[in-house]
């Protein structure tokens, strides 16, 4: 976006509280949600560290020593509190849709962008990683495949979508720009 159509954007980020970020595992929540903030002058905030650095403790280590639906509760209450705060672009976990609630919370005061990969493009973005418990598997395609097609509804009923499978973090954040400018429907 021009610099020039910035004063305009400010604007229009004013009937947004926050941008919210969500989408499956390695579709670039976190990349995307920091070059967005430093662009637009918000602050960025990663859902995920938050509970970490609250809990201190990993995620890993959350998983293994309260559980899933432990986690899966401290997200819901970070979401409750995060939407009544403003001026954030915030990334979520891949797994924030499992609760219709969070999604309602969010879209009641933010503008929530999904982004969306193929598994191939996931897989090469995961394949390293180890943080993530959901995913500590050895065959991560067939898991990242499984959570996909169980998860794919709920993806998909968020309104905004973007695959970022063939783009650069630069072109996401001029597209999510864009949308929430009201320059791209
Ligand atoms: C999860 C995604 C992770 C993290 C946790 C569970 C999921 O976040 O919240 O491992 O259920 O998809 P990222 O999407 O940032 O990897």
């Amino acid at each position: 976006m021009a610099l020039s159509a910035l004063p305009n954007y400010k604007a229009r980020m004013n009937q947004y509280a926050n941008i919210v970020l969500v989408g499956f595992m390695g579709t670039g929540k976190t990349s995307v949600g920091k070059g967005l903030a430093r662009r637009l002058g918000l602050e960025f905030l990663d859902m995920d560290k938050v509970i970490v650095e609250r809990q201190n403790k990993s995620i890993q280590q959350i998983f293994a020593e309260n559980g899933e639906p432990f986690f899966r509760m401290l997200e819901k209450n970070l979401a409750k509190e995060l939407s009544a705060q403003k001026g954030r672009v915030i990334a979520t976990g891949g797994g924030i849709v499992l609760n219709p609630d969070n999604i309602k919370a969010f879209s009641g005061t933010g503008l929530v962008v999904c982004l969306t990969a193929t598994p191939e493009a996931i897989l090469k973005r995961v394949e390293r990683d180890t943080t993530r418990p959901l995913l500590a598997t050895g065959d991560k395609m067939t898991k990242i495949t499984e959570l996909l097609n169980a998860r794919k509804h709920l993806y998909d009923a968020i309104p905004v979508r973007i695959d970022t499978s063939a783009l650069q973090v630069p072109d996401v954040i001029n597209r999510i720009i864009a949308i929430s400018s009201g320059t791209q429907p």
